[in-house]
């Protein structure tokens, strides 16, 4: 069994959540990519609790986004003792598409035909959160066989496993939080990848090498938003996946890549959260086609 170091864990809070289950669905939307696990009971009377599973470093930031309303919201270190309890109640194995299963590096049994092992640790990115999901599903059905993928804010690397398993040529993936490098090579080293990501820390807003064919963006709104801006601003004419969207943002995205002559389509939904994939508006992109699904 693999757990974080002894450092790691000991920077772990869970955020107990209770109150109306729209609340909560927005709490953990505002929360988004600080959530590094999440796990939801009922009390007695059937009403939903939620443990939100975050960095304590993280806390200010959390803090200051959350708008809590009805909800009691408390904040208490997770004991060391809990933590075996928590990996393997929180990271089940997650069946993203009939063909794509995420499992912790401990599962031994479950199988699919394309299993992603993940070590669960602070990194975003075990197939918990439907952000990565929708993601995934859009990488699948959009395809990447033999084309070369940049993976932006790959977290855990995710993203950037799932394209070198379905066949990607190359895989380059972008991370400003230093403390998710080891985990991402964690990762790559629990699964048999036919093409070995290469990871560069650094911010994905500085990026401007957009000479790929598909582009993988789960971030927020707040980079999404200008990331397509950088990347018009390039020749590229890759598609970009974009997640960590939430359906509220879905008229925003659409008339942001109106206005820069990108196309929206395959706008993919999970609860409140949104994917969608984007494409220069002429068509003459040299990812993968979209057989179906135009939107926009
Ligand atoms: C929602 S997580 C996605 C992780 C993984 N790709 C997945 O799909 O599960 C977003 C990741 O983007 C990273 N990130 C956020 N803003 C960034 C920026 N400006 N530059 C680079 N990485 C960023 C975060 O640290 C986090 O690891």
């Amino acid at each position: 069994m693999s757990l974080p170091d002894e450092a790691t864990r000991r920077e772990l809070l869970v955020l107990e959540l209770e109150g109306p289950r729209e609340e909560l669905e927005i709490c953990l939307a505002q929360l988004g990519e600080l959530v590094t696990g999440a796990l939801e009971q009922a009390d007695n009377d059937g009403n939903p609790r939620l443990q939100v599973y975050l960095a304590a470093r993280d806390r200010p930031v959390a803090e200051e986004r959350l708008v809590t309303g009805r909800l009691s919201a408390t904040w208490r270190p997770v004991p060391k003792e809990d933590w075996e309890v928590v990996w393997r109640k929180d990271f089940e194995p997650v069946t993203v598409t009939a063909g794509i299963t995420i499992v912790p590096d401990w599962d031994t049994t479950t199988s699919a035909r394309t299993l992603i092992r993940i070590r669960p640790g602070l990194a975003f990115g075990t197939g918990h959160h439907a952000s990565t999901r929708l993601a995934i599903r859009a990488l699948e059905r959009l395809g990447c066989r033999g084309a070369r993928v940049l993976d932006l804010g790959s977290g855990s690397g995710v993203l950037a496993i799932a394209a070198s398993l379905l066949g990607a040529a190359q895989v380059v993936a972008v991370e400003h939080d230093l403390d998710c490098q080891g985990n991402f090579k964690d990762n790559l080293k629990l699964n048999s990848l036919p093409v070995v990501p290469r990871l560069v820390i650094g911010d994905v807003l500085e990026w401007t090498d957009f000479d790929c064919d598909l582009v993988l963006a789960n971030i927020n709104p707040k980079v999404v938003f200008p990331l397509l801006e950088h990347y018009c601003r390039t020749k590229s004419r890759a598609s970009l996946i974009v997640s960590g969207l939430l359906t509220d943002d879905q008229t925003r995205l659409k008339a942001h890549c109106r206005s820069l002559g990108l196309t929206t389509r395959a706008l993919e939904r999970e609860a409140e959260w949104l994917c969608a994939v984007v494409q220069r508006r002429d068509k003459r992109t040299s990812g993968p086609a979209i057989a179906a699904g135009e939107i926009d």
